[in-house]
């Protein structure tokens, strides 16, 4: 299947006036995959036999701040395009930043409390950024579901909060993160790792799941596991440079609350590369803390 390729809004809207519902919208900044490919079959599930999988493809300027990888963030359309078309995508829409963005918006969404921490503290914007340029493709391909994948687990958290508080009846669907043989969360931004960096990344699924595995014991000891871990990293070559490691409530992304599920999420530096990850972990009531 050859997907549409629709590049402005005006060409969005006659091919989506054709699609069949549901309509399951898959958002993405492009360079696909193979976690991608996972939201994208997901995606074809939920749009089941008789309806329609739409992609988009834009690397949104509102969510990187100054000083982050907007002009190098890799670009590849024609081979996302490919990719879209294994996965039985029905259109694929591409805007460039003009289109999307006639005028710098004038309004924007809040992403709340939640959206100053973690991510938010680091990277000042991003949550805005994120939940603006969503809910503008929400309004520009009108999808029945939307796929997001569990590795940006605060995005997701926060898209979720957006779905339910200002009542757009998208269903939100999750699709858990994609590891690369070598436990490494797959990301667009891989590609920027030299092979001594990749190593030094993998010490991020390492902390992950030492955490998670003193999650038992209480959220102090599943972070002190984690950060032990992390310290081990700070002295490789080269170095793993920390942004959080943090427990927070996997459906507000406040801090956690001690007991129950949480998630544990992670965010370091490894050369230029920033790269975050995390792994939902129960943690268990006062009295069963041994
Ligand atoms: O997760 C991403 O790729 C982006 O943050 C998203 C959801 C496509 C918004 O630009």
């Amino acid at each position: 299947m050859t997907p549409v390729l629709a590049g402005s809004r005006a060409a969005l809207a006659a091919a989506r006036g054709g699609l069949a519902s549901p309509v399951v919208l898959v958002p993405t900044m492009g360079a696909l995959h193979t976690g991608h490919r996972a939201l994208l079959g997901r995606a074809r599930e939920l749009a089941g036999a008789g309806g329609s999988v739409l992609v988009s493809v834009f690397v949104n300027p509102l969510q990187f701040g100054p000083g982050e990888d907007l002009d190098r963030y890799p670009r590849t359309l024609d081979e996302d395009v490919a990719v879209c078309g294994d996965e039985g995508v029905a259109v694929v829409f591409a805007p460039g930043p003009g289109e999307m963005y006639p005028a710098a918006p004038m309004v924007t969404i809040d992403p709340g409390a939640a959206g100053e921490r973690l991510e938010g503290e680091f990277r000042p914007g991003f949550c805005r950024g994120v939940l603006t340029v969503v809910v503008k493709l929400f309004g520009l391909t009108r999808p029945d579901i939307a796929v997001f994948g569990e590795k940006d687990a605060q995005q997701l958290a926060l898209v979720r909060r957006m779905v339910a508080d200002l009542d757009l009846g998208i269903d939100i669907a999750a699709v858990p993160t994609v590891r690369d043989s070598d436990g490494l969360a797959t990301s667009s931004r891989n590609h920027y790792l030299s092979a001594d960096e990749r190593e030094t990344a993998r010490f991020l699924w390492r902390a992950l799941r030492a955490g998670r595995d003193e999650a038992a014991s209480g959220a102090a000891k599943a972070l002190a596991a984690a950060r032990a871990v992390l310290d081990e990293a700070a002295c490789a070559e080269p170095p793993l440079r920390l942004d959080y490691v943090a427990l927070a409530d996997p459906r507000t992304f406040l801090e956690a609350a001690g007991h129950g599920p949480a998630v544990l999420a992670v965010a370091a530096r490894v050369g230029s590369t920033r790269l975050i990850d995390n792994v939902t972990v129960t943690l268990p009531p006062p009295q069963a803390r041994p």
